[in-house]
C-alpha cells in the first residue's frame, strides 16, 4: 500500500500559484479585474465610446496578424531593445497616460511609474492623473517620465503644467489632440459614474462585494485631480467644462514654443493630420484612437499605421496604441512601422487586479510574449522584424 510519504513525493511541494501570478496573460488579469473592483471602474477601464465599434475593431485587428517564421536561425540570445525618443529602452513599450489611476487601485500612479522605473520603460502622467506632477518624481525616482497635456480653455493654467513639468524634470511632453469634446461613453452614464465616486445608495450597496477596494479608497488620501480641483460630477459634464473645443495647430505651434524637450502628439489616425502636426513642429506622434475611448468608428490603429509610418516614419518617431493585449501585439506594432506601444488597459487591468504586483505582472507578461515571439520567429532583435516577418491577412471578402 502506498504509504504518506510516497504519496507526498508524487503530490510535490510547490504550491499553486495565487493572485496575480496564477493570470498568465492580459486577458487572465482582465478576468481578475473584473471580479476585484465595482463595476462602473471596471467599465470605465474596459468601455470605449458608442457601441464600442472601435475598440472592438482595433483588438480584432491584431487578429489578422500573420507571422512568417524564419527557421534555423540561432535565437539562443535575443533582445527586444530599442531608442525611444532618444532614450534606450530594453523593451518597445511606453505605458500611456490614463485618467483617476487611483480610482483602479489606491497605489494609482506611484505604483505603475515604479514598475516603468523599474523595467527601464517610460511613464506618462496623465493630466487627468490624481497623483501631482512633483509627488510622482518623488515616488518613482529613476523614471522615464512623460507628462501628457490637454490644452485648456485657460492656456495660463496649461503653460503653468508645463512649467511645472520642465521644473520637475519630465522628459518628454505628449499632447492628446482628439478630445475637442468628450466621448459618448455610455457604460459611464449608464452607471452614473461620476469622478471622483459619488457614495450613493447603490454603491454603498456595492461596497460588501469589493470590501478591500472600498477599505482603501476611504483610508487613503481623497481622490482628487492632481492638476485641478473640481467637484463630482459625470465625466462628460469634467471634460466639457475645462476642455477646449477651439483648440487648433496654431495651439500646437504655441505649445511648440513652450517645450523644448520631444513633443509628441497623441490622437493622430490619418496621414494628412500627421503631416499637419509634424510641420508645426513634432517630434513623434502616437497613432491612437483614444482606445476607441472618443470618436467611434474612427480608423483602426493598426491598420492605419503602416502608411504613415512609410511617409513619415524618418521625419518623426512613430508610436502605436489601441487593443494592444499582449507582447505578440507589440511584435506586430514594431514590425509595421511603430518604433514602440503604448499601453493603457493592459496595465490598468494589472493594477485592478493586484496594485503594484498587478502591473508588473503585466509587463512582465508583454516582455516574456515579445521575447518569445521575436525566438519563434527566428528573429534576435527588432531590427530583424522588416523582411516581410510580419503582415496583415486582407480582410475576408
Ligand atoms: C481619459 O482620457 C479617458 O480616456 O477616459
Amino acid at each position: 500500500m502506498w504509504s504518506w510519504q510516497d504519496l507526498r513525493s508524487l503530490l510535490g511541494t510547490e504550491r499553486p500559484p495565487r493572485g496575480v501570478a496564477a493570470c498568465h496573460s492580459v486577458g487572465d488579469l482582465r478576468d481578475r479585474a473584473r471580479r476585484r473592483v465595482p463595476r462602473p471602474v471596471f467599465d470605465y477601464v474596459d468601455g470605449a465610446a458608442g457601441d464600442e465599434m472601435s475598440l472592438e475593431r482595433s483588438t480584432a485587428a491584431f487578429r489578422s496578424v500573420e507571422f512568417h517564421p524564419r527557421v534555423l536561425r540561432n535565437v539562443t540570445s535575443v533582445s527586444a531593445e530599442t531608442t525611444i525618443l532618444g532614450r534606450r529602452s530594453p523593451f518597445p513599450l511606453v505605458l500611456g497616460p490614463t485618467g483617476f489611476t487611483r480610482m483602479m487601485h489606491h497605489s494609482g500612479e506611484p505604483a505603475v511609474a515604479r514598475v516603468a522605473a523599474a523595467a527601464g520603460i517610460p511613464y506618462t502622467l496623465s493630466t487627468m492623473g490624481t497623483t501631482s506632477i512633483e509627488d510622482l518624481v518623488d515616488a518613482a525616482p529613476g523614471a522615464d517620465l512623460w507628462f501628457q497635456l490637454y490644452i485648456w480653455r485657460d492656456r495660463a493654467r496649461s503653460k503653468d503644467l508645463v512649467d511645472r513639468a520642465t521644473e520637475a524634470g519630465y522628459r518628454v511632453l505628449v499632447v492628446t489632440v482628439d478630445v475637442p469634446v468628450a466621448g459618448p461613453r455610455l457604460r459611464d452614464v449608464r452607471n452614473g459614474l461620476t469622478i471622483p465616486p459619488r457614495l450613493t445608495l447603490r454603491s454603498l450597496a456595492g461596497m460588501a462585494r469589493y470590501p478591500s477596494w472600498w477599505a482603501n479608497v476611504v483610508t487613503s488620501p481623497p481622490l482628487s485631480f492632481a492638476t485641478f480641483a473640481g467637484a463630482p460630477s459625470d465625466l462628460a459634464g469634467l471634460i466639457n467644462s475645462m476642455f477646449d473645443p477651439s483648440v487648433t495647430v496654431e495651439d500646437l505651434e504655441w505649445l511648440r514654443g513652450q517645450w523644448d524637450g520631444p513633443l509628441v502628439v497623441k490622437g493622430i489616425t490619418t496621414l494628412e493630420a500627421a503631416r499637419e502636426v509634424v510641420a508645426a513642429g513634432a517630434d513623434g506622434i502616437v497613432v491612437s484612437n483614444h482606445g476607441g475611448r472618443q470618436l467611434d468608428r474612427s480608423p483602426v490603429t493598426l491598420e492605419a499605421l503602416p502608411a504613415i509610418a512609410a511617409a513619415l516614419g524618418d521625419r518623426c518617431e512613430i508610436l502605436l496604441d489601441g487593443g494592444i493585449r499582449s507582447g505578440a501585439d507589440v511584435i506586430a506594432g514594431v514590425a509595421l512601422g511603430a518604433r514602440a506601444c503604448m499601453v493603457g488597459r493592459a496595465y490598468l487591468y494589472g493594477l485592478m487586479a493586484g496594485g503594484e504586483a498587478g502591473v508588473k505582472r503585466a509587463v512582465d507578461l508583454l516582455t516574456a510574449e515579445a521575447l518569445l515571439t521575436l525566438r519563434l520567429l527566428g528573429a534576435t532583435g527588432l531590427g530583424d522584424l522588416g523582411d516581410g516577418l510580419v503582415s496583415l491577412r486582407p480582410a475576408p471578402r
